[in-house]
């Protein structure tokens, strides 16, 4: 009997999505350096490709999984091969990059990202669909009724993550961690509408221009939106490159920022696209007034808010020539097929923010309160744990989890990283923390060398 070798060549779509994920993920742009905060070189961005073959890619998220590692390490690699499709030069020039830039842009991993990208994002969204029900009467009436019912909801409504910071015990650093949040859109913004711009489609094509432009600051440079978004971080003393912060994004806002450029990438959901951001323009205007009263009270004129400002006077304007010139025209010229497009893109544009906001609060209620968490882990029955080491000179990396573990520290000395500003809190021998499922930390080892132990909580004591 003869064995016939088949050769499949690399890159192949017989490789699965979590092969294709790793292999990805396992380029050197992805690995990270020492530093928790990523220096000027957009093209670099930590993956922790060591720790992606835990997720099962096979298995596709669900509406509820946003703060689990499964949807923190997908969105991760989503959002950069979304990024991929847009321009990225370092403010410094590319001078020492050139070889960046060329891999990052380059075929390998375009060939990469062009295999996985449409199972990464079933992978990532397909959940939406199971969430979302706009089945029954969609008249253009019933969806103006529905978008103004959703709008005044969010106008009157609480956030999360501002009663998070405004309760805080060092709220300073609870309001750099939205900051962090909102610098994932607000460093790039609206790179994502971009791709809806071109095509013929009327004056409702003009209409979202015009709001492009605006976002664009009307081609001055100084008044764009991302500019003044940088002042803004300048004047907590923050990173402005994009991505500085990348270690500490959360699944949520990720998620949010990756479903834009999801409906934007492929056209078939234009009309979800449309109801997405004529949504997201209603609800920001009174976001930012929100966010400038919590702003002024903890840091009183010590911060440039005219970012916040801007936005809090122009989306009002945004959201009335989203509403009207694109959604409302867009269903009376289309007629009513399109409505319930619309209608799923209000309804998961309004899910999504939820998630951004749930995460972001969560994040800033458990980094606030560490030493609360250390008494937790005393109290948490756990199950049978693995053990990780670090070196002091490794990458570093942050993480979650799908579900609450306690961190024991084994040996060595090491800083849990749980904010891109506040003071990481140092470990010892014998130290243990409570990390509850979807929470984000990096640990940073402080001796040489440093090994913890990750135990599976059975029995979370509450909190
Ligand atoms: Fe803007
Ligand atoms: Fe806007």
């Amino acid at each position: 009997m003869t064995i016939q070798h088949v050769s499949v060549p690399v890159g192949a779509v017989t490789e699965t999505l979590s092969e294709r994920a790793l292999t990805f993920a396992g380029n050197p742009l992805f690995g990270g350096d020492r530093h928790v905060l990523h220096g000027p070189n957009p093209y670099r961005r930590m993956l922790a490709p060591e720790t992606l073959p835990e997720i099962d890619f096979a298995r596709a998220l669900t509406a509820r999984d946003w703060a689990t590692y499964r949807s923190l390490g997908a969105h991760r690699l989503l959002g950069t091969f979304y990024e991929a499709e847009t321009v990225l030069l370092p403010e410094q020039g590319l001078t020492e990059l050139r070889g960046d830039f060329d891999e990052f842009y380059g075929t390998r991993l375009r060939h990469l990202r062009e295999a996985t990208i449409s199972d990464l994002e079933r992978f990532a969204f397909d959940c939406l669909a199971d969430e979302v029900d706009v089945s029954g009467n969609c008249t253009v009436d019933v969806l103006d009724a529905y978008f103004q019912h959703v709008t005044d909801e969010s106008e009157q409504g609480e956030s999360p993550a501002l009663n998070a910071i405004a309760a805080a015990r060092r709220p300073e650093v609870a309001a750099d961690t939205y900051l962090v949040q909102l610098a994932l859109d607000g460093l790039t913004e609206a790179s994502a509408m971009s791709r809806n711009l071109a095509g013929a489609y009327g004056p409702e094509q003009s209409a979202l221009f015009k709001i492009f432009i605006d976002e664009f600051g009307y081609g001055v440079y100084d008044t764009k939106h991302t500019t003044i978004f940088a002042k803004m971080l300048r004047s907590r003393a923050m990173a402005t490159h994009v991505h500085a912060y990348w270690n500490f994004y959360l699944s949520g806002p990720l998620a949010t920022n990756n479903f834009y450029y999801y409906l934007s990438r492929d056209h078939a959901k234009f009309f979800r696209y449309a109801g997405a951001v004529t949504y997201a323009e209603a609800v920001f205007a009174p976001a930012f007034v929100k966010m400038i009263k919590v702003y002024r009270e903890i840091f009183g004129d010590d911060v440039d808010l005219h970012y916040c400002d801007e936005h809090a006077h122009i989306d009002e304007h945004h959201g009335r020539i989203t509403r009207e010139q694109v959604l409302l025209a867009l269903a009376e010229k289309h007629g009513p097929g399109v409505v319930p497009e619309l209608m799923r893109g209000i309804a998961e544009a309004r899910l999504v923010g939820g998630w951004f906001e749930e995460d972001t609060a969560a994040q800033i209620r458990w980094a606030d309160d560490i030493p609360r968490h250390r008494e937790l882990a005393a109290a948490a029955s756990t199950g049978e744990p693995r053990s990780v080491r670090a070196n002091a000179d490794g990458p570093f990396g942050t993480r979650s989890h799908d579900g609450a573990v306690v961190l024991a520290l084994d040996a060595g000395e090491a800083d849990l990283v749980t904010s891109a500003t506040g003071e990481p809190e140092r470990l010892v021998r014998g130290d243990a923390v409570l990390i509850p499922a979807g929470r984000v930390y990096g640990i940073k080892a402080v001796s040489p060398e440093c090994r913890y132990l990750l135990h599976p909580v059975v029995d979370e004591p509450t909190t």
